[in-house]
This record gives C-alpha cells, structure tokens and sequence, in this order.
C-alpha cells in the first residue's frame, strides 16, 4: 500500500511516499481502509523527533493521527465492526500511520462515523474531538455558568472546545487574531479577545478553567485569569509527574518532567489554581458520544483545506503555518470505490 512514512526524524523533507507492506492484524483488531486523514501539529512533531522520548516509535515510521475510512476486515475478537462499516478514530498513540491506504486500529479506539458527515469532515474530528472532551469534560468537569478561557479559538482544537464547552453551557472566552473574529463569534464564542489588540489577561478574570495551546508565556499569563481553585489545564506542554506516572514512565522521566513543570506548578500553588497537563487518548468510546452530538446538531466540524493523498507533505506544511482555521485534511480515496487489497491506489483530487 501507499504511505507516507519517515525514516531518520528531522526536517519536512524526510517525510517520503512509499510503498509498505499492508498492515496485519491481532485478534481485536479492525482493517481500516483510510479514506480521509486529518492533519495535526502533533504529525510535525513527531517528525521532527520531539516526541522521542514519551514515544518511542521504531523507524520507518508511518504518519499520521486520525481517519475516516471504511471497514475491510476484522479480527476473531472484534464484536462491534463488520465489513463495510464507516467508521472515525484516533488510533492508539503507539500504533499510529493514517496517512496510508490501510491500517489496523484496536476495537476499543473505533467508533462509527457520524451519518451526517463526508469522510472528510469526519476525519477532522478525532485528535481535536478527544483533546477537548478530555480537557473539558473529563479534567475540568466543566459546569453549566461556569467561565472558560479557551486560547487559540480558531485553530483545530479552538474550533471545538469552543462549541463543547458552549454545549455544556460555559461562558466561553477565547482569543484569536482580528481575521479570526468572526469565525469564533459564530462558533458560540461569548467573549472574544483579538490578540493584535488587547491582552487577554488585562480584560478577563475569575475563569473557572483555561485551555492552554501556546506558548510557555501564554501559561503564566492564564494564572491571572482564573479565580482562586480554578484549573488550568495545557495541552502544549509543559508535562507534569501525573503524566509522568500515567505513561509509565521511568524515575528518570518522571523526574525531567518534575523539573520541566516545576515553575509553573509553583506559580499555580501560589495563585491557588490547579494545574496539569494533557496528552490525549485514544478512545472509541468517547469519539461515540462526541458522535452523537455532532448527529444531534451541537457540535460540527470545522474544515479549513482538503489536499489530496500525493500532496500530504504540503498539507503538512500549511499545518505548520501555524495559521490553520480549523483543520486541515488530506483525502486519501474516494468514496464509493471497493477495496483492492493491496493494489495502490491512484491519489485523489479534491
Ligand atoms: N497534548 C495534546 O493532547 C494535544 C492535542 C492536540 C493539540 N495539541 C497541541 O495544541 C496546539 C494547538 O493545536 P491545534 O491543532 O489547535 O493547532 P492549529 O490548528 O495549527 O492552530 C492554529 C491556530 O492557532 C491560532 N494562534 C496562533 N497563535 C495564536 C495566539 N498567540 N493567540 C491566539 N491564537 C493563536 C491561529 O490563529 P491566528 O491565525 O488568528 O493567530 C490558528 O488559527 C499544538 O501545539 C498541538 O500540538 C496537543
């Protein structure tokens, strides 16, 4: 099959296509034939090697976090997928490689896809859908009348905490350039801070929870914004000992991460808020009720540019802009066509 793999980590052009042996599957296991693949900063990333240490990925490496596509097979385990099924996942952090015409995902990370969306928009969904239900709905608990600070609102996790957290009925604050304004107001946003022109820490205060995605700045700023045993939760890092101890890691890990988060742990003590940081999970179960809301009318995708399989690099690219509303996907096959196995398939334009 096709995939766009990367063999040494290091800059955008090591990524390559290439031609890779179909992946095998284990007994709870679901062969996926990718239709649409969403592209995140987190593919950049591990490109560049700077998730080696929380995960160790053996090279060559295929990329790539999240699909839509449909069900070929299915292991001797697997109770909930049959052949043909359309489906949507964010496959386990360890197992990952959707930019490629087939994987296999566990069971436990697929879902069936929302009925009212294209491959496409479906495969907009996972990465950022999960990032912001675990943020919101598992870490902060998020409350009807509470205040939320959401940074980045227009990016692909902007774009959906907003309208989660209006559906859970928070008061939304969310920051964004003068060209994204719009965008989010429609979202749902209530308050919108347009960074070209204020700091969002002089107009807002008495947050109950902050999402953090920027930079290390940004995080100590957000302490001033939340009211006394609030939570600030960031998703960019730095990462806490719970992560540590989470992911298994060793004492020496653990302790990097002790020291990395130290400083802000600290500040957080001092302004009596709670901080933690967040690195998403895989979960079928979840992608099923996030699902169900999306049918329901209350959440919708947020698609910036459809690019097609052959120019995944480029829509890495625009990814790494930083300027994305959005998501940003790559349409790996068209729909309708039957599996051929391990015939390549010819890249489809939008
Ligand atoms: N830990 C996890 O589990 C996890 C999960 C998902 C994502 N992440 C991380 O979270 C970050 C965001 O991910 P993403 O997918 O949302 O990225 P993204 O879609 O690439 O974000 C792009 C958006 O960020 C906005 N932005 C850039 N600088 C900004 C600023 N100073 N203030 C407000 N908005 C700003 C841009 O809007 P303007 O053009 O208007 O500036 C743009 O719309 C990344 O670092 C990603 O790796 C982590």
């Amino acid at each position: 099959m096709k995939a766009f793999v990367v063999d040494r980590y290091g800059s955008a052009d090591r990524v390559r296509a290439s031609d890779v042996r179909d992946p095998e599957i284990r007994e709870d296991d679901v062969l996926v034939q990718v239709h649409a693949t969403g592209v995140n900063p987190l593919d950049s990333k591990i490109r560049d090697g700077e998730f080696k240490l929380i995960l160790p990925y053996r090279l060559p490496l295929i990329l790539g976090n999240e699909l839509a596509g449909v069900v070929v097979r299915v292991g001797p385990l697997v109770r909930r997928f049959k052949p043909g099924d359309e489906v949507y996942a964010r496959p386990d952090k360890n197992r990952i490689g959707t930019f490629a015409e087939l994987i296999a995902v566990s069971e436990e990370d697929l879902a069936i896809k929302p009925r009212n969306l294209t491959m496409e928009e479906a495969a907009s969904i996972p990465l950022v859908g999960l990032t912001a239900w675990q943020a919101l709905v598992e870490k902060a608990r998020l409350q009807k009348g509470q205040k939320v600070l959401i940074h980045a609102g227009s990016g692909g996790v902007g774009t959906f905490a907003i309208q989660l957290a209006k559906h859970l009925g928070a008061t939304v604050a969310t920051t964004t350039s003068t060209a994204n304004v719009d965008l989010v107001k429609r979202l749902g946003a209530d308050i919108v801070i347009d960074y070209k022109k204020e700091s969002f820490e002089e107009v807002l205060r008495d947050c109950d929870v902050v999402l953090n995605s920027l930079d290390a700045d940004t995080l100590t700023k957000s302490l001033r914004v939340l009211k006394p045993g609030g939570r600030l939760i960031s998703i960019s890092g730095p990462p806490d000992p719970e992560f540590a101890r989470d992911l298994g890691a060793n004492r020496m890990l653990e302790l990097v991460m002790r020291f990395l988060s130290f400083r802000i742990r600290r500040q957080a003590k001092r302004h009596l808020v709670n901080y933690s940081f967040l690195f998403m999970r895989a979960s079928g179960d979840q992608l099923r009720q996030i699902g169900s809301l999306i049918e329901a009318g209350a959440l919708r995708p947020v698609l910036d540019r459809v690019f097609p399989f052959e120019s995944t690099q480029d829509a890495m690219a625009y990814v790494d802009t930083g300027r994305a509303k959005g998501k940003v996907v790559v349409k790996v096959r068209e729909r309708g066509r039957l599996s051929r196995g391990r015939e390549p398939v010819a890249p489809q334009r939008r």
